[in-house]
């Protein structure tokens, strides 16, 4: 039966996926390498708790056993030797997932299950450094995890159908819906969507349109919940950059190549929400301002 989960990444994810787990009662161990980002990201979920009860989807009592569900450590092989399963939600570094699978696989027991939260990387490769291949799977939160309720499970040729179908019932009793995919670069979601996301910058580029017009066009135009631009804020220019780099050397197809505009900014560190500028200009974090280039 699965009891605690370790969550590796307390960035925009890792808190949102650490919020969901132990809001469900499961004990959860988040883990950063980064201690201050362990700190913002109890604040950013006791703030999102807040938020549920001002709602009155929760009480305050689901609010304080959320919060003492969660313990958090700055050591993969403390934080990982006791769970059930594994959720990593590190920075979209291929590099990096590689060296904190192999530290998880050796700090996990055998039986531990191992999802990456990956938006791009192939689950195929990541497995490939576990001594456990049949036991990796890909589990994508959308975000804000909290709210959204899609889980695309994903699995390899050499995932283990069991442990598959129990991943995919355990998406289910996390409240998501989850949808199954293959370990296709991009998977469903980000197959669809980082093209898209591209393609607003390079309307920005070409001067298409100004950064409020383009974001306006596709809310009120197409009844997106939010513009592009400010999509690609909320989701990390940093992150989005990764992603991009990772699909284009797969497909080598110019939709998913990263404008030079989207460069520039990871570049300058305008990584969008979460470091007070992006494509707006977040110093009033209610009222962001557009940027001007
Ligand atoms: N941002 C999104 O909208 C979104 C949506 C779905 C999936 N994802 C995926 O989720 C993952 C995390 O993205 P994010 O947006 O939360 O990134 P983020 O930059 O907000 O957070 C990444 C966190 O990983 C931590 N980290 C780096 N190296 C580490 C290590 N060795 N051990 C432990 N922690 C380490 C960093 O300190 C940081 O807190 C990526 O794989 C990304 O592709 C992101």
């Amino acid at each position: 039966m699965i009891k605690k989960v370790s969550v590796i990444g307390a960035g925009t994810m890792g808190n949102g996926i650490a919020h969901v787990f132990a809001q469900n009662n499961f004990e959860v161990n988040l883990i950063d390498v980064n201690a201050p980002q362990l700190e913002k990201a109890i604040q950013t979920i006791s703030k999102n708790l807040d938020r549920q009860i001002a709602k009155g989807t929760i009480s305050e009592n689901v609010k304080k056993q959320s919060l003492a569900n969660i313990s958090t450590f700055t050591s993969i092989k403390e934080g990982a030797q006791d769970a059930d399963i594994v959720v990593e939600a590190a920075s979209e570094n291929i590099d990096l997932k590689l060296k904190i699978f192999k530290e998880i696989d050796e700090a996990a027991p055998v039986s531990t299950i191992l999802a990456s939260n990956t938006s791009s990387i192939s689950i195929t490769k990541i497995a490939a450094v576990t001594k456990r291949a049949e036991k990796v799977i890909g589990m994508h939160f959308m975000n804000p995890v909290p709210v959204m309720k899609l889980v695309e499970v994903v699995k390899t040729i050499a995932t283990d159908p069991a442990v598959y179908e129990e991943m995919v019932a355990f998406g289910a009793k996390l409240g998501k819906t989850p949808v199954r995919a293959q370990d296709s670069t991009g998977f469903i979601v980000n197959r669809l969507l980082v093209p898209y996301l591209l393609d607003a910058i390079r309307a920005l580029e070409e001067g298409v349109g100004s950064i409020e017009d383009i974001d306006n066009s596709m809310k009120l135009g197409c009844g997106h919940p939010m513009g592009p631009l400010t999509l690609l804020d909320f989701v990390g220019l940093d992150t989005t950059y990764y992603i991009s780099q990772i699909m284009f050397d797969e497909f080598k197809e110019r939709r998913f190549a990263a404008p030079p505009l989207l460069k520039r900014m990871v570049l300058a560190g305008w990584n969008g929400r979460k470091s007070g500028r992006g494509f707006y200009d977040y110093a009033d974090p209610q009222n962001p301002k557009a940027m001007k280039f």
